[in-house]
């Protein structure tokens, strides 16, 4: 693979008018060249004044044909933790490090492959005017890939989860990817794992300041 980052997804990233606007503004970016090949851009989803904000990695099947983020099995596991910790989806702000679906195809399956650190920096202005616009307390790392996008350094999920960060004034949890869920076929691992998750959102539901 050759560089993915191309100069200019600035460009296309206008500085006026809010979510709607930049919604619609993504499906023009050509800072890589993810867009080739999937369906559409998957903006976030939620209200400009959700106190949470929600970062997974890139969207995935679903994602792409339905150009929502964390509507496919990731996404129910998401609900189940959001719910555990007593946290509405319509309270938080969810979206991604990377817009566009980056894939294999094996047969007539597009299996996800996960997106270099290029992919991340050429995207990372829209996750920055996202994080601008919302201005949210708190903001939640779902896996590496969102750390590292929100962190902007390397981070091992392991040993920096169960604690409230600060990176540049903004207060940071990290945590597990709910795909990481999806993947554990025990049940009693999968609660282990699903209760570890709701754990980190209820750590950020607490940090979020009261109004
Ligand atoms: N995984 C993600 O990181 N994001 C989605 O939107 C779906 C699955
Ligand atoms: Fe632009 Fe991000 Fe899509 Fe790449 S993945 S084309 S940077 S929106």
């Amino acid at each position: 693979m050759g560089d993915a980052r191309r100069p200019g997804t600035e460009e296309w990233v206008p500085e006026k008018g809010g979510l709607p606007v930049l919604r619609e503004a993504v499906q023009g970016c050509r800072g890589c060249e993810l867009w080739e090949r999937a369906t559409q851009a998957v903006f976030g989803d939620g209200g400009e004044r959700a106190r949470i904000m929600l970062v997974g990695e890139q969207p995935g099947d679903r994602e792409d044909r339905t150009g929502e983020p964390f509507v496919g099995p990731a996404g129910r596991v998401l609900d189940e933790a959001l719910r555990t910790a007593g946290i509405e989806r319509d309270q938080v702000y969810v979206t991604n490090a990377v817009k566009h679906f980056r894939f294999e195809e094996r047969g007539k399956r597009r299996i996800h492959k996960k997106p270099d650190v290029g992919h991340v920096t050429a995207c990372r202005p829209w996750l920055e005017a996202e994080l601008r616009a919302v201005d949210a307390d708190v903001i939640v790392c779902l896996g590496a890939t969102a750390a590292r996008a929100v962190l902007e350094r390397p981070v091992k999920i392991g040993e920096e989860r169960g604690r409230v960060l600060d990176h540049d004034g903004r207060l940071v949890v990290v945590t597990v990817h709910p795909s990481a869920v999806v993947r554990l076929r025990e049940a009693e691992e999968r609660a282990v794992a699903v209760a570890g998750l709701a754990g980190d959102l209820r750590l950020a539901s607490d940090a979020v300041r009261p109004d």
